[in-house]
């Protein structure tokens, strides 16, 4: 019996690829970037699965391209880039990898935000440069993270597992999120703020929701005008909740101390401005890129393709109405 067909939008690791090569006929994108729309929507012709990266965009023209496709598997736990109203018209079931980048994206918002708060970026360029000339009293100051407040906008998985490692830290946690939750915020000594007040209060502020309609521009002039003028703002989320060019005056003018960003708003471009900022930790999207996470987010991607191709529900459908009509 002829295998089933699947597209890989560009190569991911091992661990997810030798299951497909076992059961399916695999088609991956043969350069090293994302494939272009053309490519897209022509290897996509014929496949009864589709295996997407967070940088295709999944739309009707897609769907309409091949209205067959069993499935898509984004390679990802957002999925901001498929159209679900879209797929739900053409009846295509969603998966996500939710769950095993949790503890790996925490760990690099962390990462971010000691990096900025402790000017790690800028200490490394200053001492590879010939400039360290020895101990000094005013050289390189930053801030402390120990007894500090920190805000984390959006409490879930990823919140949470930040929350939990600022308990090491001895912070002060505050949360917002659409669902206060009394019960989940005391396992981290929690308080929920709304969304104003924990912009006011927290010395950093992290950011861990979906990107939607609601969340879009979340952080705009508005919010950096009331925010305290040492506070940090970290961003492992989507670019786009973020305004970045508001984002960019507040750091030129110093309305807040730093920012730790691993997203963009139109990625791989950064806002005018933004890399000038030394006060800015830039990372180019490598929150969840470590070696167990990308393959375990790579095994759990192909495991939902095969699932459907099965026949089966796929473990991390994102739009479970599209199999209960
Ligand atoms: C995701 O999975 O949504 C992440 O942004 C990938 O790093």
């Amino acid at each position: 019996m002829a295998k089933p067909k699947v597209y890989v939008t560009r190569l991911i690791p091992d661990e997810g690829m030798k299951l497909l090569y076992e059961k399916c006929d695999v088609t991956v994108n043969p350069y090293d970037r994302v494939a272009t729309r053309e490519e897209l929507l022509e290897n996509v012709k014929g496949k009864d699965a589709l295996l997407s990266l967070l940088t295709d965009t999944i739309d009707a023209e897609v769907f309409e391209a091949n209205p067959n496709l069993k499935v898509v598997a984004n390679y990802a736990v957002g999925y901001n880039n498929i159209n679900l109203k879209d797929a739900e018209k053409y009846g295509i079931p969603v998966t996500n990898t939710p769950g095993v980048l949790t503890e790996t994206t925490a760990d690099f918002a962390w990462t971010l935000l000691m990096a900025t708060a402790r000017r790690i970026v800028e200490a490394d360029k200053f001492n590879r440069s010939g400039q360290f000339k020895g101990w000094g009293p005013l050289l390189l100051l930053g801030q402390d993270v120990h007894h500090k407040t920190i805000g984390i906008i959006g409490f879930g998985r990823i919140g949470q597992a930040v929350a939990q490692r600022a308990r090491g830290f001895d912070m002060n946690v505050l949360y917002y999120d659409m669902n206060k939750m009394p019960d989940v915020a005391a396992k981290y000594d929690a308080q929920y703020r709304e969304l104003d007040d924990l912009i006011r209060e927290s010395d950093f502020i992290t950011l861990h929701v979906d990107l939607n309609e609601s969340t879009r521009h979340l952080i705009s002039d508005r919010e950096f005008g009331m925010m305290k003028e040492n506070a940090y703002l970290i961003n492992t989320s989507r670019g786009p909740v973020v305004d970045e060019k508001a984002l960019v005056r507040a750091l030129k003018e110093g309305r807040i101390a730093g920012a730790g960003l691993d997203v963009y708003e139109d990625e791989p471009l950064m806002a005018p401005g933004l890399a000038e900022c030394e006060n800015a930790v830039l990372a180019p999207h490598t929150a969840s890129a470590t070696r167990e996470t990308r393959g375990a987010m790579a095994r759990i991607a192909a495991e939902n393709v095969l699932a459907a191709l099965e026949g089966k529900r796929p473990p991390n459908i994102v739009n479970p109405e599209v199999l209960d009509k």
